[in-house]
């Protein structure tokens, strides 16, 4: 069987998460091997990586520009330490987000030139590229309030993107509905707006023509 790279993207509170947990349950179900990463994150560098970028230390803010770098370290390690092997072992990956996000935060949300965010990309991952991307749509006044919700419940703290403002999340939510639209054939959007049970319908009737 060959190895399959499904990619969540989505803005904050989209339920990526939650939805990745449920299909990692179901697929083995089916015979199929499964492997759930993260980005930023998913091996002992990226981790490392994502806590700086989420809470960089004392008061210090990253640049835009050390903030993409340091996505797509952390995204060059995640490729290949873990995505290539798996793939190779035939598994199906479900990456918690993958380079539309860079493209969508960086790119449009940061506004920094989309050819340098693109150069970052290619180099961190090479021919490595996602069979299908489910992009968990949900409007930005949800996605503030499971936010909320979220910090409330959990005393998470708030992070270097939380801080970023509404406008900041308005670009990156279009930025994503350009991507997909810039690529129907690899893009499915999902609506993430729903109950979590039509969610993972919705999730698993997308992915049936690619297992
Ligand atoms: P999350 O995965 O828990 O939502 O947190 C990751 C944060 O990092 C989120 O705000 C999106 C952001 N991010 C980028 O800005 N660029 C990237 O390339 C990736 C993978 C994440």
């Amino acid at each position: 069987m060959s190895g399959l790279l499904i990619t969540f993207e989505g803005i904050e509170g989209c339920g990526k998460s939650t939805q990745i947990e449920r299909l990692a349950k179901q697929l083995p179900k089916v015979g199929r091997q499964v492997v759930t990463l993260r980005e930023p994150g998913g091996t002992p560098i990226g981790e490392a990586i994502r806590e700086v970028v989420k809470h960089p230390p004392g008061d210090a803010t990253i640049s835009p520009d050390a903030e993409l770098l340091l996505m797509n370290a952390s995204r060059a390690q995640l490729v290949q330490e873990a995505i290539r092997p798996a793939l190779a072992k035939g598994a199906v990956v479900l990456c918690d987000r993958f380079y539309d996000s860079s493209l969508a935060y960086q790119g449009f949300g940061r506004e920094l030139d989309m050819a340098k965010v693109q150069q970052a990309i290619d180099l961190a991952v090479g021919d490595t590229k996602p069979n299908l991307t489910l992009l968990l749509d949900i409007p930005l006044s949800v996605s503030q309030d499971r936010v909320s919700a979220r910090h409330e419940l959990t005393a998470e703290l708030q992070d270097q993107f939380d801080e970023s403002g509404a406008n900041f999340f308005k670009r990156v939510l279009d930025g994503f509905h350009t991507l997909a639209k810039a690529e129907p054939d690899r893009f499915q959007i999902i609506n993430g707006d729903q109950s979590l049970n039509n969610v993972t319908e919705e999730i698993w009737g997308s992915i049936q023509s690619h297992l």
